[in-house]
């Protein structure tokens, strides 16, 4: 089959398009034709390699797949489409789960056919296309359950930091079907539109304003009830300074960094919650869906790509191109 590999870590030039062997099928997993798999951030940590995560090469990147079935499997029937679940017990003590496709021991979505856990299968929606639902197995989820765990309500304010992401495109289309309130950060006057026709409240342009004051502006001094933080080290200490009183923020990324330096005083004497989020779970992955059908909420794409193409697709994501989504089709 055709797949892009990688045979050690680096920049986007070690995504290799070859041919290799299909995935002979194992006990209690299944094979599916990928139909379209996407890009997350996550697939450039694993590209780039991240100190004491382990990967045997040659490895498969891709963790966000849709496809189609390739043989009949308990309840599910040959040629059904299904999305993958990319949670797998680690078996690492301390540490949750692996995701499939990233680090740990499954090939990922970047390939015609890929082989995964029988249980980790779910129907593919079917108010959604193929390309929409592929989207929703990482960034979507995480945002889904970031926001659940927020406890936000109508109305309540929210901060979600880099309008453009997976995560928070993602955060802002389902906090607004929420009634959520919701101020966001762009960094250039393309996204700045984009981040408004998403529905978007207040945008701040991070390019040109103290993101602080800003927010203190738009909450009348008194902060925000949550903040949604995937960026890491530079936005820790703002996103805790713009929380008011027992607010909550929500963290599951380290794009900028991963030691960031905050004020504990101004923590806890706030009585701030810090809360992080990795991934969901298979059962927040089906609320997620069934939330989207009743809000008909369809995921923001920016573009796809071919297969033989995940280079160019990755550099678009390392330059922070895109608006939402980028998806390989296979
Ligand atoms: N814990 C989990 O389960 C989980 C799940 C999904 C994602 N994540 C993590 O969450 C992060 C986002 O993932 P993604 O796939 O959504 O990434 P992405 O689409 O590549 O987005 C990266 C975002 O970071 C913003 N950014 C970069 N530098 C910034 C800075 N100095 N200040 C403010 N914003 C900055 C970019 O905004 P500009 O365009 O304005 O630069 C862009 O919006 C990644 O670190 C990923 O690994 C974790």
């Amino acid at each position: 089959m055709k797949a892009v590999v990688i045979r050690k870590h680096g920049g986007p030039d070690v995504l290799s398009y070859e041919d290799v062997k299909n995935p002979t099928p194992k006990k209690d997993h299944v094979v599916l034709k990928v139909d379209y798999c996407a890009i997350n951030h996550l697939d450039i940590w694993v590209r780039n390699g991240l100190p004491r995560k382990k990967v045997s090469f040659p490895h498969i990147l891709g963790c966000d797949i849709c496809g189609t079935l390739v043989d009949d499997s308990g309840s599910f029937k040959k040629n059904e489409k299904v999305v993958v679940y990319p949670a797998v017990e680690s078996g690492v003590p301390r540490v949750s789960y692996s995701i499939i496709g990233a680090f740990g021991k499954y090939q990922g979505g970047y390939a015609e056919f890929v082989q995964v856990p029988q249980e980790n299968i779910i129907r593919k929606p079917p108010w959604l296309t193929d390309e929409e639902a592929c989207v929703l197995n990482i960034s979507y989820l995480t945002a889904w359950n970031m926001l659940e765990r927020s406890d936000c309500k109508k109305n309540d304010t929210m901060l979600i930091w880099g309008a453009n992401s997976g995560v928070g495109s993602a955060a802002i289309l389902l906090a607004k079907a929420k009634g959520i309130q919701v101020i966001t950060v762009a960094s250039d006057i393309k996204k700045i539109n984009q981040a408004k026709k998403l529905g978007a409240d207040n945008i701040i342009d991070r390019s040109k304003s103290d993101i602080s004051s800003e927010v203190l502006k738009y909450t009348k001094n008194e902060g925000v009830d949550a903040v949604i933080d995937h960026v890491g080290a530079k936005t820790w200490p703002i996103s805790l300074n713009v929380l008011k009183i027992g607010g909550k923020m929500l963290a599951c990324g380290t794009t900028t960094g991963s030691e960031a330096t905050i004020n504990i005083r101004e923590f806890y004497s706030k009585e701030a919650h810090i809360i992080g989020a990795y991934l969901g779970t298979k059962s927040q992955l089906v609320s997620l869906h069934k939330f989207m059908k009743l809000k008909r909420i369809k995921p923001l794409i920016d573009s796809t790509y071919k297969l033989k193409d995940a280079r160019q697709a990755h550099e678009k994501m390392e330059q922070s191109n895109q608006f939402g989504k980028i998806i390989l089709k296979i």
